[in-house]
């Protein structure tokens, strides 16, 4: 798991008036609406003596109240008032928690959870057709009870629908005409990277979208990454008829994943805010049959062994098809050799221990010190020399 990238936190529909807790990469934040509404992100334990600010309340002067000892935070992280002292009393500036870069998009909450300064940090990743009056968009969220890295290597695997999905597949139902054909790389990035293939797929039978989508058996369909907890997929169903899934991960350990699915379509809808309720319709039977694929994976995905994506490809025996998988952990050790990976070993010795609590960094460590709760363990950079040397072979 990496700091440094934006994470999904809630559904904008789903954050109220009250703060909530979420838990990402094995670590806590509350997340809560200012006095203005707008969403803000904080490290959950509070610095006087360990309370959980989302068990408090959001108070009219737009801060956080932890509910132990009432001591208020504001979306900054800065502590605004320490009941203990009175009412005019001077805060002391080691109170204050860290607080994180937050974007709402997509009908997402989402933070940015690490220290970079705004001109390093890698972006959410791009929607290109959000705002076009000819799609439509709906968004989920759902666990499912293994690693992010282990999801996303799923979404890309170009050789699984065939056997685990019966609406994109053939349940191997026809082995003399099968095989995965060659996948065309597209639409790369910084970090990550994409690519587009045909393959074949059964008629559909009884489905809202039989109408709308092609009756021919041959799509156009493609993945990529953007960063290790973001992915796209592409299915075009012809050269105008396509579904656009997007899928921001937030790994709440190393054993649970929240998955945030934002679905775009520019079939099956009526445009101009025409019959809103048949809309409405068809998103909760896009979102049914959505959901009935995603149950198809997570009865496969759960039971892979080991739960972790193995070190090294030694003991995994990877053939063409996997290479966009090869790829996506070659992005990964590059966010390692960073020194963004969190040092999991140490953290969970430690919390076993019982008597430490971390913090993922804030951009404001970079500009002041004295912080109460340790920044959690990195695994530490690579040294330049040794990535020189494996580059040049
Ligand atoms: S622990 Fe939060 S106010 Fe005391
Ligand atoms: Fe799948």
């Amino acid at each position: 798991m990496f700091i440094n990238f934006w994470y999904p936190t809630v559904r904008s529909v789903d954050l109220g008036t009250s703060p909530q807790r979420v838990r990402i990469l094995a670590h806590d934040f509350v997340v809560f609406r200012d006095a203005a509404g707008k969403a803000a992100v904080l490290s959950d334990t509070c610095v006087h003596r360990g309370g959980s600010l989302s068990g408090g309340q959001c108070k009219e002067d737009g801060t956080v109240q932890c509910p132990y000892h009432g001591w208020r935070f504001n979306r900054d992280g800065h502590c605004m008032r320490i009941p203990s002292l009175g009412i005019q009393a001077k805060i002391p500036p080691r109170a204050r928690v860290d607080a994180y870069p937050v974007e709402e998009r997509y009908g997402i909450v989402f933070a940015f959870l690490g220290d970079l300064p705004e001109a390093e940090r890698p972006p959410i990743m791009p929607i290109f057709e959000a705002g076009d009056p000819n799609w439509r968009f709906t968004v989920a969220s759902f666990d499912v009870p293994f690693h992010y890295e282990r999801s996303i290597e799923n979404g890309l695997d170009p050789a699984h629908n065939e056997y685990v999905h019966s609406t994109h597949g053939f349940k191997g139902e026809r082995e003399s005409e099968y095989r995965v054909n060659e996948l065309v790389p597209t639409q790369n990035n910084p970090y990550g990277f994409g690519f587009m293939h045909t393959y074949d797929v059964p008629p559909r039978r009884k489905s809202v979208l039989r109408n709308a989508s092609a009756q021919s058996a041959k799509m156009q369909a493609g993945s990529g990454t953007y960063g290790p907890n973001q992915m796209w997929t592409y299915i075009h169903m012809t050269e105008t008829k396509a579904m656009h899934q997007y899928l921001f991960e937030a790994p709440i350990d190393e054993r649970n994943t929240r998955v945030f699915l934002v679905n775009y379509r520019n079939i099956a809808f009526f445009r101009g805010g025409l019959r809103a309720k048949l809309n409405n319709w068809l998103d909760k039977k896009i979102h049914e049959r959505n959901m009935f694929v995603a149950g198809e994976d997570i009865v496969v995905v759960s039971r892979l062994q080991p739960k972790l994506t193995p070190p090294s490809t030694a003991r995994e025996l990877l053939m063409p098809a996997d290479k966009v998988i090869a790829q996506y952990r070659d992005k990964l050790d590059e966010f390692e050799s960073k020194g963004w990976r969190l040092d999991m070993q140490r953290i969970k010795r430690d919390y076993d221990r019982g008597n430490v609590i971390y913090a993922i960094p804030s951009p404001g460590r970079r500009e002041s010190k004295g912080w109460v709760l340790e920044a959690t363990p990195l695994v530490p950079a690579a040294d330049p020399a040794t990535v020189t040397q494996l580059a040049t072979g």
